[in-house]
């Protein structure tokens, strides 16, 4: 919830009027208040306009474009419109500039080519962050702070000197000795001992067709996230003394080189950026996905969608297009999922620069084009559900573990198997419970699992010992948990638990693997029930536990593929490979009816999506319909985009309704 708003859900997008001539802003303005946009986000991209070389800053445009919002009543996102320093600044200070693993600095002319670990560039974003603080801190308009832009986007590692000297400091912190550092990282393996720090460089590129030290690279990726994590920090330490607004900066959805639990703590508000894979068939269930990651990031409370697209993007293989009605129906997901409004990347369509295939609210075709006229009656449509800002998504029974280290470590080299993915895993689940219109919330490892009826721990390798506790208390305490296969594999770091995997949870699942036997590629291999599995399979030994299904081809034919073990309230899932969707969904069915899980209203035909946030005494039932039929949904209520009143709200094919109805 943005204060600053009024009660007003955010609508809007990222505004660039530095890309237009003057004349065309008091048109811009004209057009925002006929959309109804309510906030813009505001210089993002600005640094080299605003400070045109060093110390020097020009503020005169943005007064102007500020003063004229204002005067429109619409509030500004403020940039510290540091993601992509100018020119002047590389050419003045080269060491800035990225490297890549192979040693290859890379060059000015795109984005955000700067080393993270630069003093040079934190101190730099540091001051500009600082002028725009002193400058626009108390003007009324200015409701958001908007800290750098998708942090990571284009410079998730540097490989530089300076980042290197960096890490050897982290790691002295992380350590203290090298005794520590040599025992984590295992280095008696191939002769890696280090005895000095100095001798640890950043995992560059290696000898030919061999493998770096795995705890190395781990500690890379924590290392990386961190260091742009104290980058957002440096401009935040400048602002905070003198701004009264929330901070954010935006994120994007399952980023893998930034661990988002760390930096949710950090932001005053969690906000997000979620673009449609045009060519994936399951894209509305990955921008599902995404909203329930953030406002799981941030801890329940309403969050931001900060941007998407009203149509296609520009940076796919091909970009399709959104059908009408499309971005209405993707919007009111971001806001049935907790977002308190719906912002876009960007206000109008460039004519130059390499984003000029973006569609916008405004796109190239002007007023009279279908994107233009979607955009007004979203803008109207957002203005009649406002009262939902600040309320929230009821808190779901079903959460799934997925922790960034587990991330970073599963998908390193050297492997039993290149196919096996803990994204595509989690998304398999997160699917197959979306179809049924559960509420899912994420969890980070080692939270306090109480209260939940169902925890899914899809392939979460690394389990450090408080995730391995939060686990045991709460299926001790009754809870029902999945597991799934390459799951509690290592500790933090990355070193095997013995006895057979999955170690730590093994007593508590009753299933023991004491082999891993992945697939060849493509294939598949048969189960008793269930139907097939594919990329994984394992020699699993069931104790105490029911066998639910067991390959039934292959070495492994006749042995465990799926176990499940009685517990104090709920049973323990154990599933030794990856199902086929036709197969999770029926071990779901007696997954949830095992644990008492209920959809937020069942019986709805798919592709209807449902989703309730609550409020004082009421609640909102957000039906999202992606199908060709209209459908009737029995929610005692009014729908608040048509006003239409009583026990049962017909949606059409492809339409949207928001009832409230009693909490
Ligand atoms: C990101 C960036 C924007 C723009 C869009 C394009 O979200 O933040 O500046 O590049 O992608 O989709």
């Amino acid at each position: 919830m943005i204060p600053g708003l009024g009660g007003r859900l955010a609508f809007g997008g990222d505004y660039n009027p530095e890309q237009w001539p003057e004349e065309t802003w008091d048109e811009d303005v004209a057009l925002m208040r006929e959309a109804g946009v309510t906030m813009v986000t505001l210089g993002v991209f600005s640094w080299g306009l605003l400070e045109p070389s060093e110390g020097v800053y020009e503020f005169g445009w943005l007064d102007r474009i500020v003063e004229k919002l204002a005067a429109a009543g619409i509030a500004i996102d403020m940039a510290t419109a540091t993601a992509s320093p100018p020119a002047w600044f590389t050419h003045a200070y080269p060491h800035t500039r990225l490297v890549d693993d192979h040693g290859v600095v890379r060059s000015f002319g795109a984005r955000q080519n700067y080393c993270p670990s630069s003093p040079e560039y934190r101190r730099a974003a540091a001051a500009l962050a600082l002028q725009l603080a002193q400058r626009y801190a108390d003007h009324p308009a200015v409701v958001l702070w908007h800290v750098n832009n998708e942090y990571g986007c284009h410079n998730w590692h540097c490989f530089c000197d300076v980042s290197a000297a960096a890490f050897r400091q982290w790691l002295e912190v992380r350590y203290g000795t090298l005794d520590a550092l040599n025992e984590s990282w295992g280095t008696a393996f191939w002769s890696q001992h280090y005895t000095d720090w100095q001798q640890i460089d950043p995992p560059r590129a290696v000898a030919y067709n061999t493998f770096a030290n795995p705890g190395h690279q781990l500690d890379w990726w924590r290392f990386s996230s961190d260091e742009l994590l104290d980058c957002y920090r440096a401009e935040v330490e400048a602002i905070r003394p003198i701004v009264t607004q929330p901070i954010t900066t935006n994120f994007m959805n399952f980023f893998k080189p930034l661990d988002y639990w760390q930096w949710a703590r950090e932001v005053d508000v969690v906000a997000n950026d979620h673009y449609l894979r045009g060519e994936d068939p399951a894209n509305l269930q990955d921008l599902a996905m995404s909203a329930d990651l953030m406002r799981s990031l941030g801890g329940g409370r309403p969050w931001l969608i900060m941007e998407h697209s009203t149509s296609a993007v520009n940076w796919q293989p091909r970009n399709l297009a959104k059908t009408p009605g499309q971005m209405r129906r993707n919007s009111f997901q971001h806001v049935a999922r907790g977002s308190d409004g719906a912002m876009f990347f960007q206000w109008r369509a460039s004519r130059a620069g390499a984003e000029k295939f973006h569609s916008a609210l405004v796109p190239h075709a002007g007023r009279d084009s279908k994107v233009w006229r979607e955009v007004v009656e979203l803008g109207s449509d957002l203005a009649r559900v406002a009262e939902v800002a600040g309320t929230v998504v009821e808190p779901a029974s079903v959460a799934i573990m997925f922790g960034w280290p587990s991330w970073w470590a599963a998908t390193l080299d050297s492997h039993p198997s290149v196919d096996a993915d803990p994204l595509r895993e989690t998304r398999a689940w997160h699917q197959a419970l979306w179809e049924r219109n559960v509420a899912i919330d994420f969890v980070e490892p080692g939270t306090d699992l109480t209260g939940r009826k169902l925890a899914v721990v899809p392939m979460q390798y690394l389990l450090d010992d408080a995730a391995l506790a939060s686990l045991h208390a709460y299926v001790e305490g009754g809870g029902s948990v999945v597991v799934t296969y390459f799951s509690g594999i290592v500790d933090e770091r990355d070193h095997i638990r013995l006895g057979g995997y999955p170690a730590g949870i093994s007593d508590l699942l009753g299933a023991r693997v004491e082999e891993f036997f992945p697939l060849p590629e493509g294939e598949a291999v048969a189960l008793s029930t269930l139907g097939s599995g594919r990329v994984w399979s394992e020699w699993i030994s069931a104790d105490g536990s029911e066998v639910v299904a067991s390959f039934s081809a292959g070495p492994l034919a006749g042995r465990p593929a799926v176990t499940c073990k009685p517990t104090a309230g709920g049973a323990a899932w154990y599933v030794g490979t990856e199902l086929s969707d036709a197969g999770r969904a029926a071990l779901l069915d007696r997954v949830l009816a095992g644990a008492g899980v209920e959809p937020v209203v069942g019986g709805l035909p798919s592709g209807v999506e449902v989703v309730r946030r609550r409020g004082d005494g009421v609640g909102f039932l957000f039906v999202m319909n992606h199908g060709d039929e209209a459908v009737d949904v029995p929610y005692e209520g009014t729908d608040l985009l048509t006003g239409t009143a009583g026990p049962v709200t017909k949606v059409p094919a492809g339409g949207v309704a928001v009832i409230r109805g009693t909490a």
